[in-house]
């Protein structure tokens, strides 16, 4: 399969959102598109392409250790912590297992150790707990996940 990593672009919303929604309306998980995008910034997001169309996307940004971005709100970049925040990482039903999810994180653990980040977080969800582990995220049970993650949140993390 052909396939090829880049930044988040404008036109790629509506394919973001879609994946995003198939992925957890069912959950009761589904957040709103508005806020969805404002998780971009930072130049940490990227898409995966599959054979020219939109694949799966991971949303990144800058935000202290030991906290979760609220679901229901937006404004979520905190610059100058050494934390980064993977928000979302999601690939579509057709292509999972074929390893772009994997792709997609080792493209934005090899940008992070250029940054100016010492520590990677995120809030495990849906059951993808073993797919973190498998990359090197340990749960940190002593971090409380707010409302709105969905029953089984974990906090989980790793250092860069
Ligand atoms: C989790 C997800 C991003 C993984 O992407 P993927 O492209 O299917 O993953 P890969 O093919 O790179 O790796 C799959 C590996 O992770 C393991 N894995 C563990 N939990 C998994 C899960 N919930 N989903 C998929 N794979 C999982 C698989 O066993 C597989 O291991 P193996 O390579 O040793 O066989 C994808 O399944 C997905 O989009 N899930 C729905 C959205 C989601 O839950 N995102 C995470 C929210 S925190």
């Amino acid at each position: 399969m052909l396939t090829a990593i880049r930044p988040v672009r404008a036109a790629d919303w509506p394919a973001v959102v879609s994946l995003e929604s198939a992925a957890y309306r069912d959950l009761g998980l589904s957040e709103d598109p508005g806020l969805l995008r404002g998780r971009a910034g930072a130049g940490t997001s990227f898409v995966v392409e599959a054979r020219g169309r939109v694949a799966g996307y991971l949303l990144a940004f800058p935000f202290p250790y030991g906290r979760s971005p609220d679901l229901a709100a937006g404004g979520t970049v905190v610059s100058g912590t050494g934390g980064l925040h993977l928000h979302d990482l999601v690939i579509a039903a057709e292509h999972r297992g074929g390893g772009l999810g994997s792709l997609l994180l080792a493209h934005l653990l090899d940008m992070a150790h250029d940054g100016p980040y010492r520590r990677i977080s995120l809030v495990s969800i849906a059951r993808s707990r073993t797919f973190w582990a498998g990359h090197g995220f340990r749960p940190r049970p002593e971090v409380v996940v707010p409302d709105g993650y969905g029953h089984g949140a974990v906090y989980m993390s790793r250092p860069l």
